[in-house]
């Protein structure tokens, strides 16, 4: 019998999703994303120079409530040739709320996410600069997550954070169990443009509800202490295990951002 994430992931294939085929966890609403005056949506091939700071984001309904974007990408090439592709956090950054006014950018109309209180960012944006190794070609994937008066689910995304190698999109967003509102990704390459044949993996729910809608579709959740462990159930696959986080000064810096953060609900 078909469990319900089976299901989903079926319904999710038949409309057109604005994260990368394949990439878990996926949207079927697009996001603005912009770098200067120039779109980098639907996949678009930017260069690595025009991506340097983060971009301006923007939906094009004007939504109440906070929100938080995460960034990840989920082609970095495998220690050793053959191996499996793993996934790096670029950015997270809660605290944004849509402008009351809507504006123009690049030709698409758009009410522009704006950070208001000045939260900082529980990853800071490291520009996209892949190798010249395969595979060349990296899909930055953006997703836009509710966050609206979840003190829990930020609190779980700040930990989170303070890991960016081994990254799990999906865990991530299981564990801390919001909705994705929009996504989007863009490309940067190095070297050529032809494609590996290093088949790129994206990761999938912890015991593996994959995107060819095969596996049993256990979510991972995770539990946060209050000295500052995360502990995840559920199986990591060999792309996911987000749950290694550490203690210390980047614990406290985490914290410090999740604070200002929390000032948002
Ligand atoms: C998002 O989709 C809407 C409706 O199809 C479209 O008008 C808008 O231009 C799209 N936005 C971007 C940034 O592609
Ligand atoms: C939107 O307008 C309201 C009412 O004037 C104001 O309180 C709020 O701060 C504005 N929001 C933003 C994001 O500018
Ligand atoms: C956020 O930063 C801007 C620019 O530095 C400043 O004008 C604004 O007052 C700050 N807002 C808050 C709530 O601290
Ligand atoms: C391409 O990758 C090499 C390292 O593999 C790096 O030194 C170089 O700056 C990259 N170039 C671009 C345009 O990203
Ligand atoms: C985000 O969540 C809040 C609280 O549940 C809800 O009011 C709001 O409509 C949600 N935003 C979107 C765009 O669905
Ligand atoms: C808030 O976060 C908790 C745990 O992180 C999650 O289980 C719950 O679904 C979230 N609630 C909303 C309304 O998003
Ligand atoms: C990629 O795979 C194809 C088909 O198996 C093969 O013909 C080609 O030589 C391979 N390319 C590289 C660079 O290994
Ligand atoms: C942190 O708390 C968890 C749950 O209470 C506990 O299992 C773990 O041993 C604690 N770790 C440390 C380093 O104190
Ligand atoms: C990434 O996480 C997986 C699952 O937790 C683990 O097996 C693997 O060794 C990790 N890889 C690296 C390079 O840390």
């Amino acid at each position: 019998m078909l469990s319900s994430t089976i299901l989903a992931v079926a319904l999710a294939g038949a409309a057109i999703a604005f994260t990368p085929s394949g990439f878990q966890p996926s949207s079927t609403q697009n996001m603005t994303v912009v770098f200067g005056n120039t779109l980098a949506v639907n996949g678009k091939e930017m260069q690595k120079a025009d991506v340097a700071k983060a971009p301006t984001l923007g939906t094009a309904q004007r939504m109440f409530g906070t929100y938080t974007v995460m960034m990840v990408d989920p082609d970095i090439p495998p220690a050793t040739a053959g191996g499996a592709t793993s996934e790096l956090l670029h950015w997270m950054q809660a605290g944004l709320v849509s402008s009351n006014t809507s504006t123009t950018v690049a030709g698409v109309t758009t009410f522009e996410l704006i950070n208001p209180m000045n939260v900082t960012a529980f990853a800071t944006y490291i520009q996209p600069s892949p190798p010249d190794k395969a595979p060349n070609t990296h899909r930055y994937t953006q997703l836009l997550l509710n966050t609206t008066g979840n003190t829990s689910a930020l609190t779980t995304l700040a930990r989170f954070a303070m890991t960016r190698t081994n990254f799990s999109a999906v865990n991530v967003v299981n564990s801390a169990g919001v909705k994705i509102i929009a996504g989007n990704s863009f490309d940067v390459s190095n070297g050529t443009l032809v494609q590996s044949n290093i088949t790129k993996t994206t990761s999938v729910a912890g015991s593996g509800a994959s995107a060819t809608g095969t596996g049993t579709g256990t979510r991972s959740s995770a539990t946060s202490s209050s000295n500052g462990t995360v502990s995840s159930t559920g199986t990591p696959k060999s792309t996911g295990g987000a749950s290694e986080l550490t203690t210390g000064g980047a614990l406290i810096a985490g914290l410090g951002a999740l604070a200002a953060a929390l000032i948002m609900l």
